[in-house]
């Protein structure tokens, strides 16, 4: 089969990981790459085409295909530009930085009939698959409840080579816990309300550096939620899943999701439910493994990206998906700042076109 002329445009911490994953495969064909820093990309990428401006890039190199891996808020301008040029779109996520502009792309790749997907990595995983299937199979019944931490120690380095880090928008509710909410979507289903709050005592930044929410989902489970990038801990998805070799791997559960009949410790995959059936707190409880092979996410993305290009396959989070998770997301920071309970129904609509609520 005819391999698929792919762009990328944004060549850096993230755009190089996709740059290496593509390196050698047979089904695409990377026809050009677009980053301000031109001249650096193009030292690094001997014979690939690289411009400085993206619509250069798709006017010239005429990818069919492109991977947006630029600042947050680039991807509503340059995925616009894509639709237009009936290109399809790999956005990492957030998908864009607005709920307002995450709406706009929404109205012009439906309008473009391109494919598109959000880059939340971790849908791909094997073991988050594995963990969609037992829910869905009601293995532990029916949800219940979810309880989360994602808690790690950022270094000081972090925030010292990009200060915007310290700045609002730069904390771990908008760069870890969308991450963790889409992952949250993906296996319970869709947030309708969350309550939070937000403290900032720990490294006395501007943004929060650590957080408490609680997550109201459509089926009526309940959910809580801690996260902070101010505690040492083993319990962050990273480094349960070994995601990546710079999160050394934990191997730990930082989730727990709680059913009717058992429950199921997450990333380690480990059931707990009682003989036959039973629900009954004086019956024993016993634990077993599930089994699930550990894949590299980001290669399984790539595979997916090609097999929705060509039609044999449903985008699995096409962008007005990955608009609910920033909707979910920035819902958690606006209730920590106001202290009110933040009600999403009504903000989904906004993605929806005419006639098609929530
Ligand atoms: N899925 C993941 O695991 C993951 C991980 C990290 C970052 N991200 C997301 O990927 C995106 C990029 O993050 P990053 O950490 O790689 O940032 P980065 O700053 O390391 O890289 C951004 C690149 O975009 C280039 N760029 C800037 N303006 C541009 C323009 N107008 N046209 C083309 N290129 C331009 C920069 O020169 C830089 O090389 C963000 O949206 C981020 O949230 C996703």
């Amino acid at each position: 089969m005819k391999s698929i002329a792919i762009g990328v445009i944004g060549a850096g911490l993230i755009g190089r990981k996709h740059l290496a994953k593509l390196a050698g495969r047979a089904d695409y064909d990377l026809v050009g790459i677009a980053d301000v820093n031109a001249d650096r990309v193009a030292a690094d990428h001997p014979g690939i085409p690289v411009f400085a401006d993206c619509q250069k890039l798709l006017d010239e190199a005429r990818p069919e295909a492109v991977i947006i891996a630029s600042p947050n808020q680039l991807h509503a301008e340059q995925g616009i530009a894509c639709a237009r040029r009936g290109v399809h779109i790999l956005i990492e996520k957030p998908v864009t930085d607005t709920v307002e502009t995450a709406a706009s792309l929404t109205a012009e790749v439906r309008k473009a009939g391109i494919q598109s997907l959000v880059g939340h990595h971790r849908r791909h995983h094997q073991q988050v698959r594995t963990l969609k299937a037992a829910l869905g199979e009601k293995r532990i019944g029916d949800v219940v409840g979810v309880s989360a931490i994602w808690a790690t120690h950022k270094p000081a380095a972090y925030f010292e080579t990009a200060p915007w880090r310290a700045q609002a928008g730069g904390g771990p509710i908008l760069i870890n816990l969308i991450h963790e909410i889409d992952f949250l979507r993906f296996t319970i289903g869709e947030i309708v309300a969350v309550q939070a709050a937000a403290s900032n005592r720990q490294r006395g930044f501007a943004v929060e550096d650590t957080a408490a929410a609680l997550i109201e989902f459509d089926s009526g489970a309940l959910g809580t939620f801690f996260i902070s990038d101010s505690a040492v801990s083993p319990w962050t998805s990273e480094q349960g899943l070994g995601e990546a070799p710079e999160f050394p791997f934990s191997g730990e559960s930082n989730y727990r999701f709680l059913g009717r009949s058992g429950s199921i410790e997450f990333p380690a995959l480990v059931q707990w439910t009682q003989a036959g059936g039973a629900q009954d707190w004086n019956k024993p409880i016993e634990a077993r493994r599930i089994h699930a092979a550990s894949i590299d996410p980001y290669v399984a993305q790539l595979d997916h990206f090609r097999d929705i290009i060509r039609g044999q396959a449903q985008s699995l989070q096409p962008v007005e998906d990955g608009a609910r998770s920033l909707i979910a997301t920035l819902a958690v920071a606006e209730a920590a700042a106001s202290g009110q309970r933040v009600d999403l129904r009504h903000r989904y609509d906004a993605l929806a076109p005419t006639g098609e609520a929530f």
